[in-house]
């Protein structure tokens, strides 16, 4: 029987997990920030990591995009260990992150701070450097994230809204359109108003639907629910829940150690006002 062309030959084999994390623990002084955490993500998956402040997801972060080094464990990228590499190394293997607090460079523009990031990337062969396709491609990104109006501004004058589109830009900059991508948010939608995280989380989503594998980390349900594919849940550094959002909206554990015994998912879902993407005018 013809095997057509877009399916994968039936083996018997398991496609590998494109994120596998092994009993990732790390340790600072006497706090056991993770402790022993395995979870695999497969490839394009919308990932949620939430838990109670000081369970370790900026810290599970920091272990897999490179900033700190764990004190147990194995992560694996795509097959390929990433621990002992760089984040600059990791960049390279396709591993972007962004940060808790944004990150960005405040006397440039919002153009130059994409090319900053396009300028270290492998995005862009040496002869597209030459000409203006680095322009282009850091234009195309500050349109992607709904900056198109700001693209010559300041970044110091800057809504913090704006300032978080800009690092998921900066962040999207460094991965390439030909590689496996791993895109880490670090509360992406942190001190944003209702309107302005249902526009970053919209953004989130389409990243996903364009193939890129997405873990954030988010403390308001109603970026939770009806975005990620999937939940994992951190309390004290262990993981105590992995499954789809509803199964762990449901978790006795969850409840009653973080989500709240008297949560609803309908009224996190409710909260959502998604609207697409608007133009940014810079006030607010
Ligand atoms: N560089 C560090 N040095 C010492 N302790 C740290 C360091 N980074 C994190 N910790 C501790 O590790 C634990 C986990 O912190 P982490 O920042 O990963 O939590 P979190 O889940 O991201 O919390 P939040 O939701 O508040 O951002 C906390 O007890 C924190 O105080
Ligand atoms: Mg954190």
């Amino acid at each position: 029987m013809n095997q057509p062309m877009n399916q994968p030959m039936n083996t018997g084999q398991v496609a590998p997990m494109a994120l596998q994390v092994r009993g990732l623990s790390k340790r600072f002084g006497g706090i056991h920030a993770l402790s022993g955490v395995d979870f695999e993500v497969p490839s394009g998956q919308c990932v949620a990591l939430i838990g109670p402040n000081g369970a370790g997801k900026s810290t599970c972060f920091a272990c897999l995009a490179g900033q700190q080094t764990p004190s147990a464990g194995e992560v694996f990228w795509q097959g390929r260990p990433l621990l002992g590499l760089s984040p600059a190394q990791r960049l390279q293997q396709g591993v972007s992150r962004t940060f808790q607090v944004a990150q960005t460079f405040e006397a440039l523009t919002v153009l130059q701070n994409i090319q900053l990031v396009l300028r270290d990337a492998a995005a862009l062969a040496w002869w597209d450097r030459l000409d203006q396709r680095q322009a282009q491609r850091a234009s195309q990104l500050a349109s992607q994230v709904g900056l198109q109006d700001l693209t010559q501004a300041s970044v110091a004058g800057l809504s913090y809204g704006a300032k978080k589109r800009l690092e998921l830009a900066m962040a999207l900059a460094g991965l390439t359109a030909t590689q496996p991508a791993l895109l880490l948010l670090d509360e992406p939608a942190a001190g944003l108003s209702g309107d302005e995280r249902a526009q970053m989380m919209a953004l989130v989503k389409q990243v996903a639907a364009s193939g890129v594998t997405v873990l954030y980390t988010e403390h308001n349900m109603d970026a939770v629910f009806g975005v990620a594919d999937r939940v994992l849940v951190l309390m004290q550094g262990r993981l105590v829940a992995d499954g789809l959002p509803e199964a762990v909206a449901q978790d006795p554990e969850v409840l009653s150690h973080y989500l709240g015994l008297d949560f609803q998912t309908g009224a996190a879902l409710a909260q959502r006002t998604a609207r697409p993407v608007e133009r940014e005018d810079g006030h607010g």
